[in-house]
């Protein structure tokens, strides 16, 4: 119990502190400091959001909370984060535009993949709440946060201020990698069982 819990809370402890020291390397204006907190924190959100679906069994004994009580929480913490980030980015250039998704050409599309990915995340978050009523349906829905995510990981390694150092550029790199992990380990025993 004590060893599950070292394993799980060192590493995030080690990764809050990274984000904290980068950020702290290029003080800015306030409201594009709030802009990088933000989209830093909602991406490590999320990142722990997916994480706790790994550790399902073990979130009890860890945080001494069920594990949808501890996603909900990681899922909060994460879409009030990544509302802040674009919003404080409206401000700081005083644009509303920038919600717009652009599509065209292909690496606009990706440098600007954080505007597209909010509207995944809305919906994939928003048909959870209803996930009783359409059960066949949700969990499908659900997978768009991953895709999400990855949308969000290339817009932040092109246009992240933070994201040009070699450490969190393989912090960044890791998570994701993580991410996929979760997704193929889920999803092949998934196929095992069935
Ligand atoms: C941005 C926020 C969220 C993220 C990134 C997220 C992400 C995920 C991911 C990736 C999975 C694993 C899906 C799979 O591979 O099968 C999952 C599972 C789950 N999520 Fe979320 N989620 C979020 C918000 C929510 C909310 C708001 C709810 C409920 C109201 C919810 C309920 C669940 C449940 C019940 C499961 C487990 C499904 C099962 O029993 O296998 N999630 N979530
Ligand atoms: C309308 C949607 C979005 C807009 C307009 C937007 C805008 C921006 C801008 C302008 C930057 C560069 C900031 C800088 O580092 O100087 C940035 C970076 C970043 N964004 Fe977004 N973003 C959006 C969505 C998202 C979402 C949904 C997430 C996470 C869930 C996210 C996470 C990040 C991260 C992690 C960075 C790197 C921050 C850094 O290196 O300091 N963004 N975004």
């Amino acid at each position: 119990m004590k060893n599950t819990r070292m394993h799980i809370i060192v590493p995030l402890i080690i990764i809050t502190l990274i984000i904290l020291y980068t950020l702290f390397q290029i003080k800015e204006m306030p409201v594009k400091m709030i802009d990088r907190v933000a989209g830093l924190f909602a991406y490590y959100f999320i990142f722990l959001a997916i994480l706790s679906y790994e550790y399902m069994a073990q979130m009890k004994e860890v945080f001494g909370k069920s594990f949808i009580k501890v996603h909900h929480i990681l899922a909060r913490a994460g879409v009030l984060l990544m509302l802040i980030h674009p919003i404080a980015f409206a401000i700081e250039i005083n644009d509303p535009y920038v919600f717009v998704p652009v599509f065209f050409p292909l690496d606009q599309f990706l440098i600007f993949a954080g505007r597209p990915a909010i509207f995944l995340f809305l919906i994939a978050v928003s048909t959870s709440t209803i996930r009783k009523r359409i059960p066949r349906y949700w969990k499908k829905v659900h997978y768009l946060n991953y895709v999400a995510f990855l949308l969000v990981f290339i817009h932040a390694w092109y246009i992240g201020t933070d994201i040009q150092s070699g450490i969190m550029q393989t912090t960044w790199f890791l998570m994701a990698l993580v991410v996929t992990g979760i997704f193929v380990h889920k999803h092949t025993s998934l196929l095992k069982l069935r």
